[in-house]
């Protein structure tokens, strides 16, 4: 009977263990991107998944026998070729240019390169001796979803940050320019635009859908014409049909929600990790000793002191200099000759994560990405933040506006605005405020690992494809079909204008 017991329980662990091939392409050149992959994808593998990954930065498995890895080298430089994130802010260049002139030709050219890729291009050519159950992208670059079609398999999509809202528009969730702020890019509270901010939100996706889109996806069925051609896709096919899962790096907690179908789902804070023990002695000693609270200050990973410039340095240690707590700076190089002031350490590497959890810590200044503003949030620390570029601006207005950070230039602050910033944020009261929204975000119903887990399996197990077994509930299809009805619209107004022209002068004529 005992055996009989056993028996049935192994069959059924056999049974309901689904494990599926997953080939994972991560081409956005990112490290926080890619780490955020990393630990959704290490979920996958716990879980019994075998994974191909292919990203543009080394992931961390830790051996694990169920995962082949591969590096596409040359997109770190390809990108940094073209994008800087520094130069954008003192530029002041608009969206549409980075888009256009910086972004877009970074991921083009390096998507070209990763498509090379002699691996990449065996599962391309070579289809028989692969088999796959799910393709996982990132949703910028969308040229991988294109071997969901050539292994007739759904694609999950994970963005690191928030999805576009094309992305948003295609898994049939709830777009409009007039309630959200329809671009990234735009730091405007959903729900609270003012009407200024909603035209701005509108011309964003017009932008996008009339010259962006246009141009993308030109641009990506040139590409997916070399590269795919052999297999007899239509170049114009869009593989948007083959979508079953959106996981965003968001949470409802941090503000910017939107009406969601069933099968996007919200993994903000998959990343952050249980605080390790600084193993670093000095840092350790030093964060000890500095009874009067520490300030941690760390613009990001590509942020130089060379791209900072020298006058913005000076100009931190100046106000640095006069408070009495502790300022720990991660800084890739100190100029010759400047002078630290004795309350604050430079350090080349910082294993920021952690140290934000050790207690002196109470004010973190930083870039304002989402990745560490959730570390800082998980470890109950204020912030101030300097956006650059991107996402980082709506980050820095959102935590504004819960009360839990400060919004500053780095293009114009004053050292006193620095100085009462610094001041303000280490009173008691938002030091709660970030303790009460860590909380919420944690206070869910199911947590991340199982969400992902349980829609990973449900993808595979039922081939699911979002628009084929729940309905097509994007605004008008494909992007293409958009670009056309947009322009039909346009169109008609024209005319009507034109008429309404023609109409008055000819009423004048008759009048005459
Ligand atoms: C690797 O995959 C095999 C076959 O699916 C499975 O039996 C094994 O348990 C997996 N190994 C790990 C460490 O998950
Ligand atoms: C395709 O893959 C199979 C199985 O791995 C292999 O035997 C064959 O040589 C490959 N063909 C080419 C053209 O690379
Ligand atoms: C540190 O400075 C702040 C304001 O600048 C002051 O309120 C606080 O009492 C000072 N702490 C110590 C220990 O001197
Ligand atoms: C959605 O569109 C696809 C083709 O684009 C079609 O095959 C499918 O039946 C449609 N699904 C629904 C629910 O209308």
């Amino acid at each position: 009977m005992k055996y009989l017991y056993f028996f049935v329980i192994f069959c059924a662990l056999i049974y309901t263990a689904e494990s599926g091939n997953i080939l994972a392409i991560f081409q956005f050149p990112y490290f926080s991107h890619q780490r955020f992959h990393q630990t959704v994808l290490q979920i996958l593998l716990d879980e019994g998944h075998t994974v191909t990954v292919f990203s543009t930065h080394p992931h961390d498995y830790k051996d694990h026998p169920n995962v082949t890895q591969y590096v596409f080298e040359d997109s770190i430089k390809i990108h940094k070729k073209y994008t800087d994130m520094l130069m954008y802010r003192k530029k002041k260049l608009h969206y549409s240019q980075i888009l256009i002139q910086h972004e877009a030709r970074a991921y083009f050219e390096a998507a070209e390169h990763e498509l090379s890729h002699p691996e990449l291009q065996k599962m391309i050519t070579n289809t028989s001796a692969y088999q796959f159950d799910l393709v996982i992208a990132e949703c910028v670059v969308c040229t991988s979803f294109l071997f969901a079609e050539v292994y007739d398999c759904p694609v999950a999509i994970v963005s690191a940050i928030d999805a576009p809202y094309m992305i948003h528009n295609m898994m049939g969730n709830d777009i409009n320019p007039f309630k959200y702020a329809e671009s990234l890019f735009l730091p405007y509270i959903h729900g609270e635009m003012t009407i200024l901010q909603m035209v701005d939100s509108l011309m964003f996706q017009l932008f996008y859908e009339f010259i962006f889109n246009c141009v993308h996806i030109y641009n990506n069925v040139r590409m997916n014409y070399n590269h795919f051609s052999h297999l007899g896709l239509s170049t114009a096919k869009s593989p948007n049909h083959r979508i079953s899962l959106l996981m965003t790096n968001t949470n409802q907690a941090f503000g910017h929600v939107r009406a969601t179908m069933p099968h996007t789902i919200q993994i903000g804070y998959t990343h952050v990790e249980e605080p390790k023990e600084i193993t670093d002695l000095e840092l350790k000693d030093f964060l000890d000793k500095s009874s009067n609270g520490v300030i941690i200050k760390a613009l990001g990973s590509t942020v130089n002191t060379k791209s900072l410039g020298i006058e913005n340095v000076k100009k931190f240690l100046k106000v640095f200099s006069k408070t009495n707590m502790s300022v720990l700076w991660k800084l890739d190089e100190v100029e010759e000759g400047l002078e630290i002031p004795p309350n604050v350490k430079i350090v080349s590497w910082l294993p920021l994560s952690d140290a934000l959890a050790h207690p002196n810590v109470k004010l973190l200044i930083f870039h304002g990405g989402i990745f560490t503003a959730y570390e800082a949030i998980d470890r109950g620390v204020p912030m101030i933040t300097f956006p650059l570029a991107y996402d980082q601006f709506t980050n820095a207005r959102l935590m504004a506006h819960k009360g839990i950070a400060m919004e500053m230039d780095l293009n114009s602050f004053e050292d006193s605005e620095l100085t009462s910033a610094i001041q303000e944020m280490t009173k008691p009261k938002y030091a709660a405020n970030v303790r009460e929204m860590r909380s919420l975000a944690y206070d869910q119903p199911i947590n991340n690992r199982d969400l992902i887990v349980w829609h990973v399996n449900n993808a595979i197990k039922h081939k699911l494809y979002y628009a084929r077994d729940f309905g097509n509930f994007s605004y008008f299809g494909t992007p293409l079909k958009q670009c056309f009805v947009y322009f039909a619209a346009f169109v008609l107004l024209i005319i009507y204008l034109v008429r309404r022209k023609f109409k008055k002068v000819d009423e004048k004529l008759k009048k005459l």
